[in-house]
């Protein structure tokens, strides 16, 4: 089965249009009415589809979201059952700064067939590897790389790995130094850090480290389309985040789940840029239109491309 193309634009309309919403606080240093924003305009356009829409990651769970939580119905209630990944507002920080690199997300499946991830960090690793054994989050980071010099025929000092600025990296970005590895860090965003290995103009060959478990399988679902290697595995700091793992049915909490598990199937990904950013620019207000830039994957039909959209002020 496979999810007809028809969505593809609705779900450009969907991110679009959160990002013009949030876009409007951009620069007010308030990132909570900025995610707002973004969160009540995405819930409002996936009402108006012909879905039967479930949302696999959210805002969060009911007890802490009013707005599209996990398990939230979505959509009119008519045409196919499918389940949706949302991150209205990806890097509250950038938007309520005015900083590059705020984006709109949503990822869908077919019914099941989207990893349920709890609100907890995940270890993660990316690269335009399509062959497996090449990188693993099993190997060491020197492993890793020295593995993707062979497979990319590159000196270490030829490489190019992108990093989250955190202090949880320092063992990692040590190690990288000590390889002669480049470094790209970045201080928020890690949905657009994975996607980085996705195209040589980006410059990046490998994305390690840890984030937000939703970022990863948001991330997951674009690499799907591009034959890229992406693993995460999920780290629980707290018997709760063990609780609510087990209740969302995961038993075993150190697996480490290859990108086959976390989406499968068919899938489409859109992210729209709120502001400009590596992967794709924000939003432009020129005359009496909005111009918005959405990266956007559906697995079945090899659909890889950055899409303008304009929309009416
Ligand atoms: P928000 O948009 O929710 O602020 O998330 C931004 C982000 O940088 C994610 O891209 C990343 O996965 C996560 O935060 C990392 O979390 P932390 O800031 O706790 O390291």
């Amino acid at each position: 089965m496979t999810i007809d193309q028809k969505y593809i634009d609705q779900f450009i309309n969907v991110t679009s249009k959160a990002a013009i919403a949030s876009y409007h606080l951009v620069g007010g240093k308030d990132k909570i009415a900025a995610d707002k924003a973004a969160v009540d305009s995405m819930r409002n356009e996936l009402n108006h589809l012909d879905i039967k829409g479930k949302i696999v990651i959210g805002e969060g769970e009911l007890d802490e979201a009013p707005m599209l939580y996990i398990g939230e119905k979505v959509g009119k209630g008519t045409g196919p059952e499918i389940d949706i990944a949302v991150d209205p507002l990806e890097g509250t920080n950038f938007a309520a700064h005015n900083l590059p690199g705020a984006l709109s997300v949503i990822a869908i499946s077919e019914k099941s067939n989207l990893f349920h991830a709890p609100e907890t960090y995940m270890e993660k690793i990316s690269a335009k590897v399509s062959e497996k054994g090449i990188v693993d989050l099993d190997y060491s980071t020197k492993e890793n790389i020295f593995n993707l010099c062979e497979y990319l025929n590159k000196k270490p000092e030829n490489i190019t790995a992108c990093v989250m600025d955190r202090p949880r990296h320092k063992k990692i970005i040590s190690e990288l130094n000590n390889l002669g590895v480049k470094i790209k860090l970045i201080t928020d965003g890690d949905v657009s850090g994975a996607l980085l290995v996705t195209d040589n103009k980006y410059g990046v060959d490998i994305f390690l480290g840890i984030g937000g478990g939703p970022e990863g399988v948001l991330a997951a679902s674009a690499l799907d389309s591009y034959n890229c290697t992406f693993q995460g595995r999920f780290l629980f700091n707290s018997e709760k985040d063990k609780e609510r793992a087990y209740k969302m049915g995961i038993t075993n909490l150190t697996k480490k789940y290859e990108l086959n598990e976390i989406v499968m199937g068919d899938s489409i990904f859109c992210a729209t840029g709120i502001t400009s950013g590596d992967l794709v620019s924000g939003i432009k207000v020129e005359n009496n239109v909005f111009i918005s830039e959405t990266l956007v994957t559906h697995k079945s039909s090899g659909k890889k491309k950055i899409i303008k959209k304009v929309t009416n002020r």
